[in-house]
């Protein structure tokens, strides 16, 4: 992308949206745009006439505003939807009157189980998160120690998820797991959870889809509650989506900007990372070293001894 300012918008923007299209019609799940890429695409989106606009703001011409949504479903979750032809209004955008009003509650008085097994009974119970869910499908709530120090919050359940009705236990999840004890914890000391309890359904028997806006600002007050429960020291916010749930969402955000930094939620350190599936599809070093070295911050942060060894992983 690098020549793109020489390029005349239009066709070049047109060229990227039938490629991005024929890569989904051979089945293409997810690509990999690094955020310079990212950067160029905008720069060459919003430019007209060759002149260089400085937001991405999609211009009159309807396939560059296609372009615009297509990168933007592609690189905006670790996960993408098969969908039909591009188009702006799949089901994934439709408005759902269903989660137009996030539920309203609070925790009753007690103990941090007591509380836990109240929200969970009535996540598990959630109508609405029921009548989101595929066939022999459950809802997943969120796992882990009660007391725990860090919080790892992921985007959905994805198939295994669904079935198993547990968080992270499908390839992402394994390789979660790898992370977790490459800091010398367990799954079982920290807690995991998600920002939205069921799998996103879509169109196609396979793949997952990232959550829409209305579907994690519905199950958002779960995963708030989890985190009022558990009160940890530190959350990682694993990928885009995880991201946008805890600090709301920002569609200049790019997470090769976010991550490696100290951010907060509600006043908790916030560490953001790539998602597992990320890695699992871009499994260069540089990709691993840069989610151990988001790591390594977060287990410093925690107070937790670093060996030299550990410090090394993935140079
Ligand atoms: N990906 C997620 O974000 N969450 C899961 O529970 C599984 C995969
Ligand atoms: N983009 C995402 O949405 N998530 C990642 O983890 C990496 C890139």
């Amino acid at each position: 992308m690098s020549d793109s300012s020489t390029l005349d918008p239009v066709e070049a923007s047109q060229a990227v949206l039938e490629e991005l299209k024929r890569q989904r019609t051979e089945g293409v799940r997810q690509i990999y745009i690094e955020d310079s890429t990212i950067e160029d695409l905008e720069r060459l989106l919003g430019s007209e006439n060759g002149k260089e606009a400085k937001n991405l703001q999609p211009v009159s011409q309807s396939t560059t505003a296609e372009v615009s949504a297509e990168v933007q479903r592609i690189s905006s979750a670790p996960t993408v939807e098969e969908s039909q032809p591009a188009s702006p209004k799949t089901s994934a955008t439709e408005t759902n009157p269903k989660l137009l009003s996030p539920p309203e509650f609070s925790l009753p008085e007690g103990s941090k189980q007591e509380q836990w097994d109240w929200l969970k009974n009535r996540v598990l119970g959630c109508d609405v998160c029921k009548s989101e869910l595929n066939p022999d499908a459950q809802v997943v709530f969120g796992v882990g120690s009660l007391d725990a120090d860090l919080f790892f919050c992921g985007e959905a359940p994805g198939a295994e998820e669904e079935k198993a009705g547990e968080p992270f236990v499908g390839p992402a999840g394994e390789l979660l797991d790898r992370i977790i004890s490459a800091m010398g914890l367990t799954r079982e000391s920290v807690y995991i959870g998600n920002v939205v309890n069921f799998r996103p359904r879509h169109h196609s028997s396979y793949g997952n889809r990232p959550p829409t806006a209305e579907e994690m600002s519905f199950c958002l007050p779960y995963l708030k509650a989890q985190l009022d429960i558990v009160k940890p020291k530190v959350v990682v916010a694993l990928g885009k989506t995880a991201t946008d749930g805890l600090l709301g969402a920002d569609p200049q955000r790019r997470l090769g900007q976010m991550r490696g930094t100290w951010h907060q939620y509600e006043g908790t350190p916030l560490m953001v990372t790539y998602h597992p599936s990320y890695l699992l599809h871009n499994p260069s070093k540089s990709s691993k070293r840069k989610v151990w070295e988001d790591m390594l911050l977060v287990m410093e942060k925690l107070g937790l001894s670093i060996s030299e060894k550990q410090r090394g992983f993935f140079q």
